[in-house]
């Protein structure tokens, strides 16, 4: 079984990310032929800032490595090093209308989010998602929810790039986790989480425990005392309870019984201390791995040429099928 994930290299790698994909990698690592891509060429969608970018794709490296990601086990490697992923965006483009691509949600979000800056790359972005998944002939791809939209629109280029030119590739299917596949932001549960809000908003991996401590006793609650699930009426402590509840490795019944009568300030000192203690970890590993720049970089050319090898032989099977010129 071929797998396939993506993760974009800016901001911190919070505990959505952690929840809702980092776990599936650890699991698929063990399942199969698992290739895992820091997407740096999707990041290029927002503006970056050059003198940070390169060293933010090293940190999201050491950041896989540090949640438990094996290089050994998984194929680990950066999306621009592999010329294939435009090269196939670009043949998928001329099979994608327009409009597929304007009902996109996340395009929608993001084009209100940055109105001076609604470039190309924005709107093609599920496009370039689609060759990064279809260039290695993937089979499953564990993601978060919010990523959901986009695999559809992978399967229907699949479909009609096979349809069109023959078999080629296989439709992957989505694979989200059942509970932690959208993890809320801190300060407003009504929208997820993401790396790229202001830092109040998600818990970092790396956040140290008084940060922690900070973010936790800032997080929105609801009106009452009352812990208790329910994300229609209560999103801000449901969002909390299953954060709680996956890092305990409980069920929220469970937890929601023990901080029944306990209120939001108790269950949010809880929440703190588990966390701080959970993810511990993760920040020494994390300290010790940045130590190792040339480690990392040895892991990244053996993951970059093994994903070279399969781009390059997908790529030839696509020329061909579709009678571009070959010398
Ligand atoms: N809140 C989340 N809950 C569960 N899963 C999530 N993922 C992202 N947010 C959540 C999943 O994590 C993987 C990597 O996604 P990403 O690099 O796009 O992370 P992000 O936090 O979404 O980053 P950005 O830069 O802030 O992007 P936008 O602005 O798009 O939100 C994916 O599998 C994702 O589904």
């Amino acid at each position: 079984m071929r797998i396939f994930s993506g993760i974009q290299p800016t901001g911190h790698m919070h505990i959505g990310n952690y929840l809702g994909a980092g776990l599936q990698y650890l699991n698929y690592q063990n399942q199969g032929d698992f290739f895992l891509m820091v997407a740096d060429l999707h990041a290029l969608t927002v503006s970056q800032d050059p003198k940070q970018f390169s060293h933010e794709t090293l940190q999201k490296i050491i950041e896989l490595l540090a949640i438990g990601v094996d290089p050994a086990k998984c194929t680990l490697f950066v999306q621009s090093h592999i010329q294939e992923h435009s090269a196939l965006a670009w043949i998928f483009n001329t099979l994608t209308p327009v409009g597929e691509l304007e009902r996109m949600t996340q395009y929608k979000d993001k084009a209100n989010k940055q109105k001076e800056n609604i470039n190309a790359g924005l709107l093609d972005y599920p496009v370039l998602m689609a060759a990064d998944i279809l260039l290695y002939k993937t089979d499953v791809v564990p993601v978060g929810q919010d990523q959901v939209q986009h695999l559809e629109l992978t399967r229907t280029i699949a479909k009609k790039f096979n349809g069109t030119y023959g078999k080629t590739f296989p439709e992957p299917k989505t694979m989200l986790v059942k509970e932690g596949a959208k993890i809320m932001s801190l300060i407003n549960p009504k929208k997820k989480m993401s790396k790229s809000d202001p830092s109040n908003s998600y818990l970092a991996l790396s956040d140290e425990p008084e940060i922690i401590k900070k973010k936790i006793a800032g997080s929105v609650t609801d009106k009452g005392r009352e812990i208790r699930y329910d994300p229609a009426k209560k999103p801000g402590i449901s969002n909390l309870l299953m954060i709680y509840a996956l890092c305990a490795g409980q069920n929220i019944k469970t937890i929601e019984k023990k901080f029944q009568s306990k209120g939001y300030a108790l269950f949010k000192k809880a929440l703190t201390t588990l966390l701080s203690e959970n993810l511990d970890p993760f920040r020494k590993k994390y300290k010790e791995l940045e130590q190792r720049e040339v480690y990392i970089k040895e892991i990244l050319s053996k993951g970059n040429a093994r994903a070279q090898r399969v781009a390059t032989s997908t790529m030839e099977e696509v020329r061909q099928k579709m009678g571009l010129f070959t010398l």
